[in-house]
């Protein structure tokens, strides 16, 4: 399959200087029915709960609760047919155009923001998830498979906040069952909201400030968010994210369970 998208000069400078990029399509409407099917599936059966991978990035996720903004990690191990199509295509197309030749797909989540009682997604830069050992040059691709409004969650970004270090961060409440991460302080007066039909996308770096707002809409938002970047190298200076050690979630004790 060949891509159908090509960046222009223009959308590449824009990426450079700004550190995010939005893209009107990337994939077809048949593709995107056939994605909403397999990803709706996987939600509703709770796929990768049990090792982890499935969890409540918004709230305590204990059993019985019901999430508020539920992530399913690496969501090709349990439906590899999404390793194909047009959208993954493209957007290995769009990271050699952005990161180099070098740049290769790094991994996929996929967060789901249920009608009416989606959270919010709070301001953060991805990069604070994290190892603090090594140095990356990556993006994050941002497909939503339904239209995206400011209504049901689309994205916002500050421009040019990939230029900055990693700013600390703290879980969501300050609680550390919660596994979603928010920054300390930033300023977001100057955030750009990016509406988005099916099939487009935004692409962001890993040090760009990114937040999405709940879901007040009745229809569910759905979000494939796949990664790429070129091989992370070891930092010479060192650095630490203490809001990540502190963490103790039971995403992280399913996944020790489910090891062991
Ligand atoms: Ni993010």
């Amino acid at each position: 399959m060949e891509p159908t998208v090509h960046l222009s000069q223009d959308q590449i400078d824009f990426y450079h200087q700004k550190g995010y990029l939005e893209l009107e399509s990337i994939s077809t409407p048949e593709e995107i029915l056939w994605m909403q099917g397999i990803y709706d599936s996987l939600f509703t059966a709770k796929t990768g709960r049990e090792e982890g991978n499935q969890f409540d990035l918004g709230g305590t996720d204990e059993e019985g609760t019901e999430a508020v903004l539920p992530q399913i990690l690496n969501p090709t191990k349990y439906a590899p047919e999404l390793k194909d199509g047009l959208f993954r295509v493209n957007a290995a197309s769009i990271a050699r155009q952005l990161l180099g030749a070098e740049a290769k797909w790094g991994g996929d989540h996929a967060i789901f923001k249920p009608a009416r009682i989606g959270a919010a997604t709070p301001w953060h830069q991805d990069e604070a998830y994290w190892n603090p050992m090594m140095e990356y040059s990556s993006f994050s691709l941002w497909l939503p498979l339904q239209p995206a409004t400011l209504d049901n969650g689309c994205m916002q970004f500050i421009p040019n906040s990939q230029l900055l270090e990693v700013l600390p961060h703290h879980c969501i409440n300050n609680d550390p069952r919660i596994h979603g991460l928010e920054v300390d302080f930033a300023d977001v007066s100057s955030a750009v909201a990016c509406p988005l039909p099916a099939g487009g996308c935004t692409i962001h770096h890993n040090r760009t400030l990114h937040y999405a707002g709940p879901n007040l809409s009745n229809i569910p938002r759905r979000a494939l968010i796949l990664g790429f970047g070129v091989p992370a190298t070891e930092r010479a200076l060192r650095r630490a994210f203490p809001w990540n050690d502190l963490k103790q979630t039971p995403r992280e004790a399913r996944a020790k369970a489910s090891a062991s």
